[in-house]
């Protein structure tokens, strides 16, 4: 069971040669690029969250930002080895449950990346909007949120 904790800046390494790796290996569009510099801006200035095991080691992180009651969804990425092995719907069941009263989450995402659609469809993540080439390859971004039931 692994044990879900904001991410501190000195966990930037391990999360920054997570998303190497993956970009490495992943056969979907991802839509945004994330430096190791860019990553450190959203670290310092925002929030993040990780999966850790019980050794410490980060399985899937996620970074976003809080903007009064919207949770924005920055990144998620989870460890190209621990794919499908339900790491990040369990990181972002955590995020839900620590959701406050009348908190949502909001994001965008590739439409062709299929992995993270289907995530947010399976959780319960509603599509609420399109934008037409939104990214730089010419494919919409696909809007969706997540609304607890009051
Ligand atoms: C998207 C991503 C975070 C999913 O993480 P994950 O830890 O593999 O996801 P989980 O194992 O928790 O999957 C939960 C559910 O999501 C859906 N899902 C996840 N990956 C899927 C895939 N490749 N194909 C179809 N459905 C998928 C399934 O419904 C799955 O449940 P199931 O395995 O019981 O069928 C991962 O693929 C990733 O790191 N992608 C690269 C980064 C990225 O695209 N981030 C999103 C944009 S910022």
């Amino acid at each position: 069971m692994p044990i879900f904790r904001e991410l501190k800046i000195n966990d930037l390494e391990e999360c920054f040669k997570i998303w190497q790796d993956l970009i490495s290996h992943y056969e979907h569009p991802i839509g945004g690029e994330w430096t190791y510099s860019k990553m450190a801006d959203e670290l310092n200035t925002h929030h993040g969250v990780g999966a850790f095991t019980d050794d410490g080691v980060i399985e899937a992180f996620c970074l976003y930002r809080k903007i009064g009651e919207i949770l924005e969804i920055m990144l998620l990425a989870t460890k190209f080895r621990e794919h499908r092995t339900g790491a990040m719907s369990g990181l972002i069941r955590s995020l839900i449950a620590n959701l406050a009263a009348g908190e949502k989450i909001w994001l965008e995402v590739h439409a062709g990346n299929l992995p993270a659609v289907a995530i947010y469809e399976s959780l319960g993540f509603i599509l609420t909007g399109e934008r037409p080439g939104y990214y730089t390859d010419g494919a919409k971004a696909l809007l969706f949120e997540y609304k607890p039931l009051q």
